[in-house]
């Protein structure tokens, strides 16, 4: 297996000696490092020791990199399979999670492709204070791996958690993160404080998600909908983007959060909805979880249809939505991976089977809606396909989404294997 390659930057901190003792950890473990340092890092470590001790060359500032032949900044941050920032310093956390590039350290984040993991030193005030916590749950919610610090007496005579995780521990959140778990339960469900998110095998593929209902208005105050909470297509789409994928969610009306990393966008009507998935293409995957609705309104009154006190009932014509499903494996920008969605309530798999053939995608999950998951928190699917039937038990939402993430990385892989770069 080729040597793991770690690009590491260190910030400015007293902590900054223990990034020696983590170089050379690191290199004892036979990975190869690349060292930046930070102006500040500089004043606490010199480029001469990492030198030796990495064996390659230390990076300090842009004006470095102006040989662009030799190695430009996309490619320093590119060529590492993982980047580590060590001490990472209030400061450094700040920049990261604002997207500020204003020095070799923070142009390399921003550009960076590879998974990143931060091991924070700082004061405890600072740790703790509410724009720190605010980072670190946005870079969290990235899917930068953030460390605890250690906790104890500090270099400024204060005692609490601020303290860098000693080298070992930070070799081994390093081992962890390069051997890529998936990313667990709760990771992306409100506690974005332990979100591991190191393992992206969705990296660089763009994934399309519908979710929620349509509501077809017939008047300005009533319309027409099928019942659907949004939960299972919202969790497929918070599971997408913690698995690495660039994720387009297009909402039904629910009152959902968006989850971290997602790109939503709301819409009303089933009209709305295929308009969004079609400006979404192209995509390498599409999960089309929505329960769009059937039929709308043939007319909209623009203002409300009132009770006569006759008893007579208005009349009400229907028009049929387009089927965004259908036509989406028709149309000639038809996903490589195309999922559809099936609740049912008896003869799930026959019915799924039928409705894969009818609709022309590539696979329907079908959703055993006969014990009410309509809202709940658990499902029982099936995934019908040509190739045949995989049959889960019965999972929380979360956990169905992490487990059709991994199928479809595996499919998509098969189909397209990722760059090797
Ligand atoms: O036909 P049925 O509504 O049972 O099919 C369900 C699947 O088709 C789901 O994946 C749903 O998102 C999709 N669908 C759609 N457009 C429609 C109706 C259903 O994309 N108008």
């Amino acid at each position: 297996m080729a040597a793991k390659r770690i690009l590491l930057i260190i910030g400015g901190g007293i902590a900054a000696y223990k990034a020696i003792e983590l170089v050379r950890l690191l290199r004892k473990a036979g990975m190869t490092v690349r060292c930046v340092l930070t102006r500040a890092g500089e004043q606490f470590v010199t480029p001469l020791t990492l030198a030796a001790l990495s064996e390659n060359r230390v990076y300090t500032s842009l004006f470095d990199l102006k040989d662009e032949v030799e190695m430009g900044h996309i490619q320093l941050s590119r060529e590492a399979d993982l980047v580590v920032v060590a001490p990472a310093t209030a400061d450094l956390l700040a920049k990261m999670a604002g997207g500020i590039a204003d020095d070799l350290a923070t142009t390399l984040l921003l550009a960076t492709d590879k998974p990143v993991l931060a091991a924070p030193a700082m004061n405890v005030r600072m740790w703790l204070h509410a724009a720190t916590r605010r980072n670190v749950r946005a870079l969290r919610g990235d899917g930068v791996t953030v460390m605890e610090p250690d906790e104890g007496e500090m270099a400024c005579g204060e005692y609490g958690p601020g303290r860098l995780p000693e080298p070992e521990a930070i070799k081994r959140a390093i081992d962890e993160a390069l051997s890529s778990p998936l990313p667990q339960e709760g990771d992306f469900s409100g506690q974005p404080d332990f979100a591991p998110a190191n393992h992206r095998p969705l990296y660089g593929r763009r994934i399309l998600v519908t979710a929620g209902p349509t509501h077809e208005p017939i008047d300005p105050v009533r319309y027409i909908a099928n019942r659907s909470s949004g939960k299972q297509g919202f969790a497929i789409a918070a599971a997408a983007a913690a698995a690495g994928a660039e994720v387009l969610l297009v909402a039904g009306p629910v009152p959902l959060p968006t989850p971290p990393g997602v790109v939503r966008v709301d819409v009303e009507t089933a009209l709305e909805m295929a308009a969004e998935v079609q400006a979404g293409l192209p995509v390498d995957a599409a999960i089309m979880v929505a329960a769009v609705a059937d039929w709308r309104a043939a007319d909209t009154h623009r203002q409300k249809i009132k009770k006569d006190g006759s008893g007579a009932v208005p009349p009400l014509a229907l028009a049929e939505n387009p089927d965004i499903l259908a036509g989406l494996a028709k149309s000639a920008e038809r996903p490589p991976l195309l999922i559809g969605f099936a609740a049912e309530t008896n003869d799930v798999i026959d019915h799924a089977r039928a409705k894969l053939a009818r609709k022309g995608c590539d696979w329907i999950v079908a959703n055993d809606v006969s014990a009410d998951p309509m809202g709940g928190e658990t499902n029982r699917v099936h995934i019908v396909s040509q190739d045949g039937v995989d049959s889960w038990d019965r999972l929380p939402k979360q956990a169905v989404a992490r487990k059709l993430m991994e199928k479809i990385a595996d499919e998509l892989d098969l189909r397209s294997p990722p760059d090797s770069d």
